[in-house]
């Protein structure tokens, strides 16, 4: 199992970017950056406004719906899933109301009483096997082999930073060999997209302040966040679809599907008038669940997502 260690595309991309000026970058991404307490307290705060993000605005309605309906066409019937980094459990409370059994941890203690109170107001308890305080870095507690699915959704594995990769050798850990891995990461490119829709002056202006990239070099494929940036909400590692794949690949991952949870509603929050007519919802909805996968739109929203199948038995 790998711990640490960078998987080799990556050692690849170091002596590569080693020999330009990019050296700065590279350290950071080995460095030790990740702090649970950061993400901890920020979900704490947080509170029930991460349960309202997936139903407050049509952004997270559709993020929500998109996800769904990539998920169904993978859980086998009558699963024992992990869903690691739950938050409130709305993942977590919609497929236990589908027939599975469904084991919930998160880092946030605040985030599972809510999920606490959720699922006893959604009469699913008897479907719900545990709700854990827990590090997906640190999953010990939980055997090998242990469940027929497993989800890491809504970006646990951005906040982890460099300690991904012992993340994701745990997600595999846990899971049975040859089952569905569902993750979902904050996307580079549809981060990047945001830009406009912002009109961010400031954050072209002084990227260096605000992301682990030195203009000079290459754009990268993987993009930390700068320490102390205002910019963003939380410390967090920015994946493109290219590095998602890979990353999976070279921890024995097979990759079966990525796609875009916010294909057309990229950044785009509001969206009143669409909002106002059930109807226009309703075809909005379909037209994001058709387009989420396309390979011109998977890098376009916030959120990155990619089923993979865990590595066999060998
Ligand atoms: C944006 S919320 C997503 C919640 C849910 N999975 C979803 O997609 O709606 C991110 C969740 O990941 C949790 N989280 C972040 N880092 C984590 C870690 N290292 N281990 C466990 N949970 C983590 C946070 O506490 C938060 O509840």
């Amino acid at each position: 199992m790998r711990g640490l260690t960078a998987p080799p595309f990556l050692r690849t991309l170091s002596a590569k970017l080693s020999q330009s000026k990019s050296g700065a970058y590279l350290q950071n991404v080995g460095g030790r950056l990740y702090n649970p307490k950061d993400v901890r307290d920020r979900y704490d705060n947080y509170g029930d406004k991460e349960w309202d993000r997936l139903e407050k605005s049509l952004h997270g309605v559709v993020e929500y719906e998109v996800t769904l309906h990539i998920l169904q066409k993978h859980l086998p019937e009558n699963a024992y899933i992990l869903d690691a980094g739950g938050g409130p459990g709305r993942y977590a409370i919609r497929l236990a109301g589908m027939g599975h059994r469904v084991y919930l941890l998160d880092i946030s203690e605040e985030q599972l009483r809510l999920a606490e109170k959720k699922i006893d107001e959604a009469g699913v308890r008897d479907k719900i096997t545990a709700v854990r305080p827990m590090d997906i870095c640190e999953m010990g507690e939980i055997p090998d082999a242990n469940f027929d699915a497993v989800l890491c959704l809504g970006g646990a594995l951005s906040y982890v930073r460099e300690r991904r990769f012992k993340a994701i050798a745990e997600l595999i850990r846990v899971a049975k060999p040859g089952s569905p891995l569902a993750v979902s990461v904050m996307s580079l490119l549809g981060t990047f997209h945001l830009i406009a829709t912002l009109d961010a002056r400031n954050f072209l202006e002084n990227i260096r302040d605000h992301v682990e990239w030195d203009p000079e070099t290459p754009f990268p494929e993987v993009l930390n966040s700068k320490r102390g940036s205002p910019e963003w909400h939380a410390p967090m590692t920015l994946y493109t679809s290219r590095y998602l794949k890979r990353f999976l690949e070279d921890h024995g991952c097979r990759v079966v599907e990525m796609a875009s949870t916010n294909a057309i509603t990229s950044g785009e929050r509001k969206l009143e008038k669409i909002a106002s007519s059930p109807e226009a919802v309703e075809m909005l909805v379909d037209l994001e669940k058709q387009f989420s996968n396309r390979p011109g739109v998977v890098d376009m929203g916030q959120h990155l997502l990619a089923v993979a199948i865990t590595p066999e038995e060998t």
